[in-house]
């Protein structure tokens, strides 16, 4: 029996979670955690909102499957690394912020990270077992959001309710707006390089419309592999919750005679400036990404408000990162204040921004 604390129950990847963990009868919810939502009898142990790590004190959790959205993640993230507990991760900006206090506690911790992005779930899945100087490069793949095809100019005015309409995920508005904007393939990008130790200049993005193939890896001799499935997210949920088993679920498998369309192209990083920027801050490194991520967090939840045109997400990322030194930090507590002072910036220049 594993035990497992979800944190982040009531949301997309929440849901989808007990939805697994109900099916197999090796998987226990041991304790379960909301931001706001009351949750009381979802679990023997339950929290709503606060220091997460403290219900996982209490828990002392097999799993930890963290699906907070956001940097609200990262102390749970941490925790979990740091004493060796598996952990599935969900919660890409915990690892796009503090990517390198991440690895050195889960170097230190000696457990397993297993992601839960559909993307990283595929990747982990392809390079298990292959040795490092095998691996040419890793390719992510994006679906392009509700714009896909929409050139600069024809972003402008565009609302929420356009950009939630994602066409083949079901997702949070947090990452449905990131996915519109590929700020998402930005932030999992970076995911990538933290979580596979490959550097940026080996791992491309490219735009694949019907979200097929997750993700290919290019081998030194020619050969690539890719991994296909539907897009649903309970395939990597359930592949990381129940690693290395891979166990049964009721989802329907590929059905190739009723024809699939694998198509593929590069990703139009003019009218999508987000992917760019992600790639420039992993690239700076340090703080970079966490000034980014909180950039992004900030100009989201605007643009979720209907005050920043979609277009000024990028501004105020851009501007954030180019006001900010984005020192190298030792500890969560120097990371937090970082984290701060860049939603401080942001929120300036937003207002800036606003309608
Ligand atoms: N949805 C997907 O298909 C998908 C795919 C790949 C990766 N991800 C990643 O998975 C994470 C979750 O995404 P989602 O789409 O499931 O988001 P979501 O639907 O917005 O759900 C977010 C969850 O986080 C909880 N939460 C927010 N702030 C919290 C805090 N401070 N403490 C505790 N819980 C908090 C929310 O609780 P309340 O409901 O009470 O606010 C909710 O349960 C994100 O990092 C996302 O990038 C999602």
């Amino acid at each position: 029996m594993k035990r497992i604390a979800l944190l982040g129950a009531t949301g997309s990847i929440g849901r989808q979670a007990l939805e697994i963990i109900e099916e197999h009868p090796g998987l226990e919810l041991v304790a379960a955690a909301s931001g706001t939502q009351e949750i009381d009898g979802l679990a023997p142990l339950t929290q709503v909102g606060g220091d997460l790590t403290d219900l996982l004190e209490r828990a002392e959790p097999d799993v930890v499957l963290n699906a907070v959205v956001g940097f609200a993640g990262l102390p749970a993230t941490l925790w979990a690394l740091e004493r060796g507990v598996d952990l599935a991760l969900a919660n890409k900006e915990s690892l796009v912020s503090g990517g390198d206090l991440a690895v050195a506690a889960w170097k230190r911790g000696g457990g397993r990270l297993l992601p839960v992005d559909s993307e990283h779930s595929a990747a982990f899945q392809l390079l298990e077992g292959a040795e490092p100087e095998t691996v040419d490069s890793l390719v992510l793949t994006a679906s392009g959001g509700p714009f896909r095809g929409r050139g600069l100019g024809e972003l402008a005015d565009v609302t929420s309710s356009e950009a939630l309409a994602h066409p083949t995920w079901s997702m949070g508005p947090k990452i449905t707006v990131d996915s519109a904007t590929l700020m998402n393939k930005g932030l999992e990008l970076i995911e990538a390089h933290y979580l596979f130790e490959l550097p940026y200049d080996r791992i491309e993005v490219v735009v694949h419309p019907t979200s097929v193939v997750h993700a290919l890896v290019r081998f030194r001799d020619g050969a690539s592999l890719a991994h296909l499935g539907y897009p649903d997210m309970r395939v990597p949920i359930s592949y990381a919750l129940t690693y290395p088993e891979r166990a049964a679920t009721s989802i329907e498998p590929l059905d190739l005679a009723a024809g699939l369309i694998l198509e593929f192209r590069a990703p139009d990083l003019d009218a999508f400036p987000c992917l760019a920027l992600a790639r420039a801050a992993g690239e700076a490194g340090d703080t970079a990404p966490c000034v980014l991520n909180a950039a992004n967090e900030v100009a989201v939840a605007a643009f979720l408000d209907g005050e920043l045109p979609f277009l000024s997400i990028a501004g105020v990322v851009e501007q954030t990162l180019a006001q900010i030194d984005c020192p190298p930090v030792t500890d969560l507590a120097e990371l937090t204040a970082i984290d701060a002072q860049a939603r401080r910036v942001a929120s300036a220049r937003t207002r800036e921004l606003v309608h």
